[in-house]
């Protein structure tokens, strides 16, 4: 026995080492606490590895079979919770290759020929984050299909719209859902983006150089959904561009729920009153008995934060690194995997409050009439008259000096005193100065009025079918 055997050094790569791993050390480097969840994307990972090298003649059929049949045992080990990981092990993918040469022997340890750690996280990242878009795909589309029912359902319902938080112009709840689709359907839109540039393997770029087996990485790519092998052995193994995109993406659709959020909160509050979110998704006050708190909401503007964090940290991870792997690749998944997290469990909140909650018609209808929400709309009615824009800007800028000064919204003036201000103004004003007739008037592609967002929540339903 030689010496560095009594030592114990580690069996996967101690053979070079004359003294064991500091105990500190080991716990420090390790990753299995969290690449774990990469378990069956690594069998995928390893099961296609081992078919390429049994088609290419590296690998004799018995020991293909023997390592099939023993990556499917760890499987229902690992599932049944019988499966023991181990911190020496390091990672996920060591803990799986000791396993299975406990359970198959040397069938176990020729697994690895032509293959390195480097190739095979890489792999497996792809494999997990794949499915993890595809994931986040499917909640996105049961949201907008939330948000499609209730801007149909709301069509009519009139609310003010505002800019710089003042009330601008009536619009409708209907249309301001569609705005929140549209959100969505960009962030979709990104997903897929980053699914179809990350979707190439880099299996058989080995450690960083390749391999010197005839290896056939358009077997593995194949096999494993990968439209192609990764051009370049260096690139493919030190390449994390996908995580960062993915990180941005879901920056950027975190946003777009803290917007959502922030507007639910104010909508549900008392001195807006607008909604009423379910009761299920808020929660009261230990101190103040009459408060229904919009918790969940709340959160989600709050989580947005963390994402934030993240895609900085990989970014700021991924700066300066030389090609090709470095040990700091390791600390891309906490922040991948926190972001994934976050993002399916506030997209799952989402999808379930957004259509249930409910719309105080009454109070937005008020809301829209206060502000002289229709003052664009009897300018407009004096151009129609020949009155030239900023004219008729004039005009009406006076006519709402008067309503405040008397406390009098535009369509609460009699003609008479409509007319004092120009005497381009007839009866027929009145159906301008209405929030129906100033919503209806905006009946163009994308604008507010409720024959539109009928029309646009029946072209979106196509859309989200892929039509
Ligand atoms: N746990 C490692 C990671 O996540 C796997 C690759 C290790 N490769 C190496 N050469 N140390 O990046």
């Amino acid at each position: 026995m030689s010496k560095k055997d009594d030592k114990q050094t580690n069996p996967s790569w101690g053979g070079r080492f004359s003294e064991q791993t500091d105990a500190f050390v080991e716990a420090f480097t390790a990753s299995v606490e969290f690449d774990k969840r990469m378990y069956r994307q690594d069998i995928t990972g390893s099961k296609a590895h081992a078919l390429m090298l049994q088609k290419t003649g590296v690998l004799s059929e018995p020991d293909y079979e023997a390592i099939l049949k023993g990556l499917d045992t760890i499987i229902e080990e690992i599932e049944s919770g019988t499966f023991e990981w181990s911190v020496s092990r390091e990672d996920v993918h060591m803990n799986i290759e000791a396993r299975l040469t406990e359970l198959v022997g040397d069938a176990g340890k020729r697994l690895h020929t032509g293959r390195s750690r480097n190739d095979q996280v890489a792999t497996d990242i792809r494999l997990y984050l794949r499915e993890q878009i595809n994931h986040i795909i499917s909640q996105l589309v049961d949201l907008q299909t939330g948000l499609l029912q209730l801007a149909e359902r709301e069509a009519d319902t009139i609310m003010p719209g505002f800019t710089h938080l003042q009330v601008a112009q009536p619009v409708t709840f209907g249309h301001h859902m569609m705005a929140w689709f549209e959100m969505l359907q960009r962030d979709a839109s990104r997903m897929h983006d980053c699914h179809v540039r990350m979707n190439v393997s880099p299996l058989g770029a080995a450690a960083l150089a390749g391999t010197s087996y005839p290896i056939d990485r358009y077997l593995t790519a194949a096999e494993l959904g990968f439209a192609a092998p990764a051009a370049n052995s260096l690139d493919a193994v030190s390449d994390r561009d996908f995580a960062i995109e993915f990180c941005a993406a879901s920056a950027i659709l975190m946003t777009h729920l803290s917007r959502m959020a922030e507007e639910m909160v104010m909508w549900s509050s008392a001195q807006f009153d607008f909604i009423e979110l379910p009761d299920r998704y808020c929660t009261g006050s230990s101190i103040m008995p009459q408060k229904k708190n919009p918790d969940v909401p709340e959160l989600v503007r709050g989580k947005t934060g963390r994402v934030n964090g993240n895609l900085v940290s990989l970014l700021t991870l991924m700066k300066s690194q030389p090609l090709a792997y470095n040990k700091d690749n390791q600390e891309d998944k906490e922040p991948l995997f926190d972001t994934i997290d976050t993002v399916t469990a506030c997209l799952r909140a989402f999808a379930d409050m957004v259509p249930a909650l409910v719309c105080k018609r009454d109070t937005m209808y008020s809301a829209a009439k206060q502000g002289f929400s229709t003052a664009t709309d009897l300018a407009d009615y004096l151009v129609r008259k020949g009155l030239p824009f900023r004219d008729a800007h004039e005009v009406v800028g006076k006519a709402v000096a008067y309503g405040v000064a008397n406390g009098k919204d535009l369509s609460e003036m009699d003609i008479n005193e409509l007319k004092e201000f120009s005497a381009m103004i007839d009866d027929d004003v009145f159906k301008v100065l209405s929030l129906e007739g100033s919503v209806a008037a905006r009946n163009h592609i994308g604008g507010t009025a409720p024959e539109q967002v009928r029309k646009a929540v029946a072209e979106a339903r196509q859309r989200l079918k892929g039509g």
